[in-house]
């Protein structure tokens, strides 16, 4: 059945199952699984999103109990509904994930067998014009997931330093011409200050060169650094992914899909302390506290099927990293 989302474009209507077609679907139930079989079993979903993947876990695993976050109340409106049909086996709560010890804590949880993250914005952030995420449709300077929260692209554009923004653009960008675009924007500002993406992308097509315009669209790594920056994307993460190992008890498993590079080595760096041994060398038996915590069940990082792909952009970039977890904390 079609069904019509508040804020979407009015041509948009769309089926709420076609909103967003799950990423690695197969591979994380085929990951997590071995996990899950238990009745009883918990799973969460750090980033619901309209529950995509967390339908068809609930569905695959009749005994398993679910745990949606997701820090943009549009999206859990949209899951809640979605999920209504499972009843008490989702519980779905608005937070950011790097609070999921609390989430969890609140519901009377303590270990979990399963977590997924699905990291990145929804096609339905992307689709709400005036959240300001697009640099293809003009919109408000915004940006938020969350729209409870205080920082805007707006307010990034207005008040950080020609340094700050060099810095975000460099970092979470790797855009080659970080100098020049923040230069330009803060030239820009002291006469008009820009309050709409179309005054940035106009300020960042005229300062790219024309043979770099040849390489996509300029805005576009412009528009992912505001977005990281506003959202505090990686330092969320950093602090989420150690805390979603300690919830998981022991057998439990984790899955991360990761569509930057950014996001993927951090999540790889974690994965790698905890899949190595921390005895000092030379010792000559390795004390329980100091065996690995995880282990990892993917060599690497895997990407998404060459007929995935060709069906599902949104699959292209995507990177994902999965481990189980091996021992309890020391
Ligand atoms: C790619 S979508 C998830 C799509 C989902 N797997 C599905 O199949 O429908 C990512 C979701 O994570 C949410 N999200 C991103 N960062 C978050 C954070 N730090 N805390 C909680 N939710 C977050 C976004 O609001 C978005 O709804």
């Amino acid at each position: 059945m079609g069904i019509r989302i508040k804020g979407l474009r009015p041509d948009t209507h769309m089926a709420e199952d076609q909103i967003h077609i799950p990423v690695m679907l197969d591979r994380t139930i085929e990951l997590l699984g071995p996990a899950l079989e238990k009745p009883g079993a918990v799973l969460v979903d750090a980033t619901l999103g309209m529950a995509g993947h967390a339908e068809a876990f609930l569905e695959r695993f009749p005994g398993l109990v679910l745990v949606g976050l997701d820090r943009d109340q549009d999206a859990l409106e949209i899951a809640g509904r979605r999920l209504e049909r499972f009843g008490e086996r989702a519980h779905l709560v608005h937070t950011v994930y790097d609070e999921l010890e609390a989430a969890l804590e609140s519901l009377g949880i303590g270990e979990v067998a399963g977590i997924l993250f699905d990291l990145g914005v929804s096609s339905l952030q992307l689709d709400r014009v005036e959240r300001g995420f697009s640099y293809s449709q003009d919109a408000p300077l915004d940006m938020r997931m969350d729209a409870g929260s205080e920082l805007t692209a707006e307010k990034i554009l207005a008040e950080y330093s020609e340094a700050e923004l060099r810095r975000i653009f460099w970092e979470y960008g790797d855009e080659r011409l970080a100098p020049r675009f923040a230069r330009k924007i803060v030239e820009r500002r002291s006469s008009r200050p820009f309050h709409r993406s179309s005054d940035l992308v106009e300020v960042i097509a005229a300062a790219t060169p024309a043979a770099a315009q040849r390489k996509g669209h300029p805005a576009k790594r412009v528009f992912q650094a505001l977005r990281i920056e506003v959202n505090q994307e990686l330092a969320v993460l950093e602090r989420a992914i150690p805390a979603a190992i300690r919830s998981l008890s022991v057998g439990g498993r984790i899955v991360v899909l990761a569509y930057q590079s950014l996001e993927d080595r951090l999540v790889k760096r974690v994965f790698a302390v905890g899949s190595t041994s921390s005895a000092p060398a030379g010792l000559p038996v390795e004390l329980p506290e100091h065996r690995p915590e995880l282990s990892l069940l993917v060599r690497g990082a895997e990407r998404a099927s060459a007929t995935e792909q060709a069906t599902n952009p949104r699959s292209v970039p995507v990177r994902l990293r999965a481990a189980e977890r091996l021992r309890s904390a020391a």
